[in-house]
């Protein structure tokens, strides 16, 4: 797997920690160049020592951006292609949850009328519109050079309409509709939009050690790289529209193999078709 993405240039958002810490780092171990980008400066900064210590050299960027707003996703596509004169992949990472706007130590399950409006919009605007200001930004130098990569990270499909996990799960569900609809949009042109998640609660700060105190039952940040960097090579060219589930992927498989079995059509497309066309029978 080192070196298979050697001549690539990806933009990682929500690079600071977490799962986008751990996959800035392992697209840069698969040779890979990364305009990394956050929010939190500090937290970037930490991301980029480690890549530092990793070897990484000049084949990161750091980027402090809060991608919500309507000039970072300009911006930061921008810095990418000035250092590195392209760009091949866009991982949109970057979420948040209830978590953000509670103790740390409370171990809550927020009822969604108790929700602020406030709180309501911020998620929307991480997990959604940031998303879609990042792609619409991306887009057009991909399309230009016939080649490219889209790849969300959602969440699980049931915690997208688990009580307790709103707004959080239904900005997800709206993300991840909005992928595959992008996926069916982007066939023959070379670039793909798939999504990529870790398959249940992962060991990030976003589930707290009052939501999980026994670490250990959650799922490593780890299983999402060698999937991602699959994702990103040109072995995974022609796969759209398609979900992978990190923790599925068998390591000791042949890859087109681990990716069988991992993957699955994005969102929900087995429940589609209940619609009455008009002139059908229903
Ligand atoms: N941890 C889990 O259990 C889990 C499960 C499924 C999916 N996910 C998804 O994985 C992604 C990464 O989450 P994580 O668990 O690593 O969380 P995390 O909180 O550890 O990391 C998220 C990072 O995104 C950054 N960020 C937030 N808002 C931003 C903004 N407006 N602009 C730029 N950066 C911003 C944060 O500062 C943080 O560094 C999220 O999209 C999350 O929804 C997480």
């Amino acid at each position: 797997m080192p070196g298979s993405l050697d001549g690539k240039v990806a933009i990682v958002t929500g690079a600071g920690r977490g799962l986008g810490r751990v996959m800035t780092l392992g697209l840069l171990a698969a040779g890979a160049r990364v305009a990394a980008t956050e929010l939190d400066a500090e937290a970037l900064d930490q991301t980029g020592q480690a890549a530092e210590a990793a070897g990484a050299g000049d084949r990161i960027l750091d980027v402090v951006a809060d991608v919500t707003r309507d000039d970072s996703a300009p911006k930061i596509v921008r810095a990418a292609i000035e250092r590195y004169g392209r760009l091949d992949i866009l991982l949109n990472n970057a979420g948040i949850n209830m978590s953000l706007f509670r103790q740390p130590d409370m171990k809550f399950a927020t009822k969604l009328w108790e929700v602020t409006p406030e709180e309501f919009r911020r998620i929307i605007d991480v997990n959604v519109v940031a998303a879609f200001l990042m792609t619409r930004a991306a887009l057009p130098t991909m399309l230009k050079q016939g080649w490219g990569r889209i790849i969300n990270v959602t969440t699980s499909l049931d915690t997208m309409y688990r009580g307790g996990m709103q707004p959080y799960g239904g900005s997800k569900a709206a993300n991840e509709a909005h992928l595959l609809a992008l996926a069916q949009e982007l066939e023959g042109t070379g670039v793909t939009a798939n999504v990529l998640v870790p398959g249940g609660a992962a060991n990030t700060r976003m589930v707290s050690q009052a939501q999980q105190p026994d670490r250990a039952k959650l799922v490593s940040p780890d299983v999402m790289v060698a999937p991602l960097v699959w994702l990103c090579s040109n072995e995974s060219d022609g796969v759209n529209g398609q979900r992978f589930i990190g923790a599925r992927w068998d390591k000791n498989l042949p890859v087109a193999e681990a990716a069988k079995k991992a993957g699955a059509p994005a969102a929900w497309q087995q429940l589609g078709r209940q619609a009455i066309v008009p002139g059908s029978t229903p």
